[in-house]
């Protein structure tokens, strides 16, 4: 080997033209890669959606059952009604989550962890969509460790839950995790969020420690705590009146919740 070869130039000049690729091949692939992880992300989170509703088989074609079944609307959080300028086809609530003009501050009452709420949310709705079988609304708040994103499915009364499913979370597997678990996951089926004898619209629903006992009450995670307060915090959140509880309370009286 050359001595000339062994110079301190020549290896730091190796190295920065060495680096230089990589980051040009890494900044390259991470861009042309983006449309593909964005359609991926969209395709998953359809997919949870039609899990949620009962609605997914292995092999099913993802895009053309949800066309199929699912109405998806936004709503005004506030009102309850739904929105006839915003397109859910391209409304994005975690982007409007961000964005002041489209979002407010949570000071005080932010129990799920949020720091600021969008002012609009998608709906998620099976059959008939002014008298649907089923409503799914999307959910988060914060775990132990970060964000959780998840969906809840309702029957059409707006009151009696069919399924809670978690489509991104970083809780630890076989602890906060088994939120994921199916054995967990099957309880919620039959569940009631609100007290209709009741006057006020307040959620009931929430996690117990120890073993649930009433409609209101599912199994807390073992080993799980904060976990588990997290998940009763977003959905007393988020079925409350600063979610989506005045829009839950149009379908009342809403005879599907029956079938
Ligand atoms: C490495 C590690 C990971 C943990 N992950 C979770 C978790 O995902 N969710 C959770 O609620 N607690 C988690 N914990 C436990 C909490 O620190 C706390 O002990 C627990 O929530 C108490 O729950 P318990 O009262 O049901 O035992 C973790 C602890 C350790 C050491």
């Amino acid at each position: 080997m050359s001595s000339s070869n062994n110079s301190i130039k020549k290896t730091l000049g190796v190295a920065l033209a060495l680096c230089i690729v990589c980051s040009v091949i890494v900044s390259t692939a991470a861009v042309a890669l983006r449309p593909t992880q964005q359609l991926n992300q969209e395709l998953d989170r359809k997919s949870n959606i039609l899990q949620v509703a009962g609605l997914y088989e292995p092999g099913v074609d993802v895009n053309q059952v949800f066309k199929d079944k699912i109405t998806s609307r936004v709503i005004n959080l506030e009102t309850g009604e739904y929105s006839e300028e915003l397109d859910p086809e391209t409304f994005n609530q975690f982007d409007a989550s961000k964005d002041p003009a489209s979002s407010r501050t949570l000071s005080g009452d932010d129990p799920a962890g949020l720091i600021r709420q969008e002012n609009f949310s998608t709906v998620y709705l099976v059959g008939d969509a002014e008298n649907p079988n089923e409503i799914i609304l999307p959910i988060r708040g914060q775990g132990l460790w970060g964000l959780m994103r998840g969906f809840l499915a309702l029957k059409g009364d707006g009151n009696t839950i069919l399924g809670l499913s978690y489509y991104d979370h970083s809780e630890t597997p076989g602890l906060g995790g088994e939120v994921d678990n199916p054995r967990w996951k099957a309880q919620w089926d039959g569940k009631k969020i609100y007290d209709y004898s009741d006057s006020e619209m307040q959620p009931e629903i929430r996690l117990v420690k120890g073993g649930a006992d009433s409609e209101y009450e599912a199994d807390a995670l073992s080993g799980a705590t904060l976990t588990s307060r997290g998940v009763t915090n977003m959905l007393q959140f988020w079925l409350s009146e600063a979610g989506f509880a005045e829009y839950l309370a149009r379908f009342h009286d809403n005879t599907q919740g029956d079938a």
